[in-house]
């Protein structure tokens, strides 16, 4: 399959080795497969090392979160999946998930001004309100231990024109105004952010990095929906890793899994995550 690369994958063994740190080796980069992240996970079987990362130009069966489908250019994305073997309770997954959000959302926010880029809980990377990346983290759980964690992440790059569908609510890094991004360096800041914060939230919780979710959090201060007629405001994220919802009444729910919708003002469009 002929792709219109982008020559930018190219040196990314050269750009991880020069960078240093644990994650990226061995790395595999592929012009198509079927998803990085059953790569990984049969890397995950078949006793791949921790750190080891597989990342393709195009994907013939890319999977997002929901059991939804993954749409991206040929060529034109980051698509890659990162082996951890992070030692963690199953229960300590979703506040590893919101991290792997954190550390994709810090590599594109060092490309495109800041204060633009906000993370929507659980672990969506949005640019002026549009997605720009997504985060699926999948785990291999062996007794009551979490064997493998599998970070699966899509950036949107260099594409310049998307699906009718979805051009209303996502955007790439192109068309947010960065046009020179090298895919390798960006996959080399992801890797430092997960190899910065993973191991520290698997072993004392959101607390260190609570303050820069907070900093980066879309939803605050939005009206939400998030279960069949349950609606209220959303007011942060707790030491779990659950979204905070303040009800009408002021009581709080605590959503751990699931969809959140922004509730639509009168005459905007409706938001849902994909
Ligand atoms: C989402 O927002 O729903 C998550 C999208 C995750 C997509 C990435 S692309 C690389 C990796 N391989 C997959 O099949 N999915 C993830």
């Amino acid at each position: 399959m002929k792709l219109p690369r982008y020559p930018d994958m190219e040196a990314a063994e050269d750009v991880l080795a020069r960078r240093g740190g644990s994650l990226g080796r061995p790395l595999e980069v592929m012009d198509e497969t079927g998803s990085t992240n059953d790569d990984a996970k049969r890397g995950a079987r078949d006793g791949a090392p921790h750190g080891a990362v597989w990342v393709a130009e195009a994907q013939r069966a890319g999977r997002g979160r929901q059991a939804r489908s993954w749409y991206a250019a040929p060529g034109e994305s980051l698509l890659a999946s990162v082996l951890l073997r992070t030692k963690a309770a199953p229960a300590r997954t979703p506040q590893l998930s919101l991290v792997a959000g954190l550390a994709v959302r810090d590599a594109v926010a060092r490309r495109i001004e800041p204060s633009r880029v906000r993370l929507k809980w659980p672990n969506d990377v949005l640019v002026d309100g549009k997605k720009v990346a997504g985060v699926l983290v999948e785990s291999i759980i062996a007794g009551a231990r979490v064997d493998a964690l599998i970070v699966g992440f899509g950036v949107n790059v260099h594409t310049r024109e998307l699906p009718e569908e979805l051009s209303s609510r996502a955007t790439s890094l192109s068309l947010a105004g960065a046009t020179d991004v090298d895919r390798s360096e960006l996959l080399a800041d992801v890797l430092a952010g997960l190899d910065r914060d993973i191991e520290l939230v698997a072993h004392r919780g959101l607390g260190l990095v609570r303050a820069r979710l907070a900093a980066c959090d879309a939803l605050f201060g939005t009206e939400i929906a998030f279960a069949e007629g349950e609606g209220g405001v959303a007011a942060g994220i707790d030491d779990d890793g659950r979204l905070v919802v303040r009800r009408s009444d002021g009581s709080l729910a605590r959503v751990s899994s699931g969809e959140v919708h922004l509730v639509a003002r009168e005459g905007a469009a409706r938001e849902e995550s994909r």
